[in-house]
């Protein structure tokens, strides 16, 4: 039998391909329109180089903090994703990998599982959400998450409903009956292991998602409920005020790019924010998150906690992240090409990759610490970082 175990990210996403069916590889791998903002947030990272010490190196480096008010082990958090299918266990799996390795997980409003068994899981679960449907459904399922014991809640701003991809969009069906399932029958008979990985539960994909409906009722279809975000009024920086001071824990205010709007999130009394632009899965040609981050950092930095996501395939990345002025920072596709690869332990695999990829370069940095980075640490070329809203 090969060996489960996998060296990088980038094997992780080749193994994940292998194994899903297109259209489900597909929605993990696209990026909106022409791609330029899901290429830019990878180069990015590439381009930055790092300041090497070689001698009186620490021989332990410590990789632990905090965010949200949670410690964590090593300065990553799994990003809520709402994606249907990767595997049987989904986000309860992704739930259980954080918690093995000491982290936290936000918890997509989009995901397959309830609330009650991820956290249950790992108490360590932020819950996402988008602005959709009345104040009532919002106030009713920060309640529901509330009463679950979720550690903290993010809102998630950055969508802008563009469906063109060059890629080609992955075909979601409503809801997987008999029809459907001899539609796919042709891709999932040539990707057998994760057939028999859903073969196993004696159970189909399932399409619904169960945080978007009212506890006791039925669980909406994922085109439903996308249907009722999109028919919602879009907030205006009141709203947002407002549904921050329905929850009286942490915050995080997700999809930050601009220097002005990184203030307006301050003013609304938030916890943290994410410079993010969901993956390069919203508006094409939003610069890369790493070049933004250093000016909003230095705007807001010492009012509210800064995290990135955005392109992390690396340990190294995490790193520059952080010197360049994150708390820590969240990973979206590695994980899922993890999960897909060998469910829960490919993403404490990937997570394994990344703590070996951060404590080397603390080492050759000469840090003993994450919280010692500093940009003197890396190398940023001219003309690489970009300003907006100042
Ligand atoms: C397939 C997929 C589904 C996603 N679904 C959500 C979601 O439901 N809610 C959300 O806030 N972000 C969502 N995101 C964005 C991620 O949380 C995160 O911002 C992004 O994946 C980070 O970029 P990376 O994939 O390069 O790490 C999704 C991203 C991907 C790739």
């Amino acid at each position: 039998m090969s060996n489960a175990w996998f060296e990088t990210v980038a094997e992780a996403r080749r193994r994940a391909r292998r194994r899903l069916p297109k259209s489900v590889y597909g929605a993990l791998v696209a990026g909106s329109e022409r791609g330029t903002t899901l290429t830019d947030n990878l180069a990015a990272f590439g381009e930055l180089g790092f300041a090497p010490h070689v001698a009186g190196l620490p021989a332990q480096r410590d990789l632990s903090t905090t965010v949200l008010g949670q410690r964590i082990e090593l300065p990553v958090i799994l990003s809520p994703t709402g994606v249907q299918a990767v595997h049987p266990d989904g986000e309860v799996a992704v739930a259980r990998a954080a918690a093995a390795r000491g982290t936290a997980l936000g918890l997509s409003s989009f995901a397959s599982k309830p609330i009650e068994e991820v956290v249950a899981a790992n108490p360590r679960t932020f819950f996402q959400i988008y602005w959709s449907g009345s104040k009532d459904q919002l106030l009713q399922r920060l309640e529901r998450a509330r009463a679950a014991g979720a550690a903290g809640v993010i809102v998630t701003l950055d969508w802008s409903f563009s469906h063109g991809r060059d890629w080609g969009s992955p075909a979601i069906p409503e809801k997987v009956d008999f029809r459907t399932m001899l539609r796919y029958a042709p891709e999932a008979i040539t990707h057998p292991r994760w057939l028999a990985a859903y073969a196993k539960t004696r159970r189909v994909p399932d399409l619904t998602v169960p945080n978007m409906g009212v506890p006791g009722q039925p669980a909406p279809t994922f085109f439903g409920a996308y249907g009722e975000w999109m028919n919602t009024a879009l907030p205006s920086w009141a709203d947002v005020r407002w549904l921050r001071q329905q929850w009286d824990g942490p915050f995080l205010l997700k999809g930050i790019t601009r220097i002005d709007d990184a203030r307006q999130a301050v003013d609304a009394g938030v916890s943290a924010i994410s410079v993010s632009n969901h993956g390069g899965n919203n508006l094409d040609g939003t610069p890369a998150t790493i070049r933004v981050l250093p000016s909003i950092a230095e705007a807001v930095g010492d009012q509210i906690e800064v995290l990135l996501d955005g392109g992390v395939r690396r340990g190294s990345d995490v790193v520059k992240a952080l010197a360049l002025g994150a708390r820590a920072v969240l990973i979206g596709r590695a994980y899922l090409w993890g999960l897909a690869a060998n469910g829960q332990a490919g993403v404490e695999n990937v997570l394994d990759i990344l703590r070996g990829g951060i404590d080397s370069a603390l080492l050759g940095l000469g840090r003993s610490s994450v919280h010692d980075l500093t940009s003197d640490d890396v190398v940023v070329p001219p003309n690489f970082l970009r300003r907006l809203g100042a």
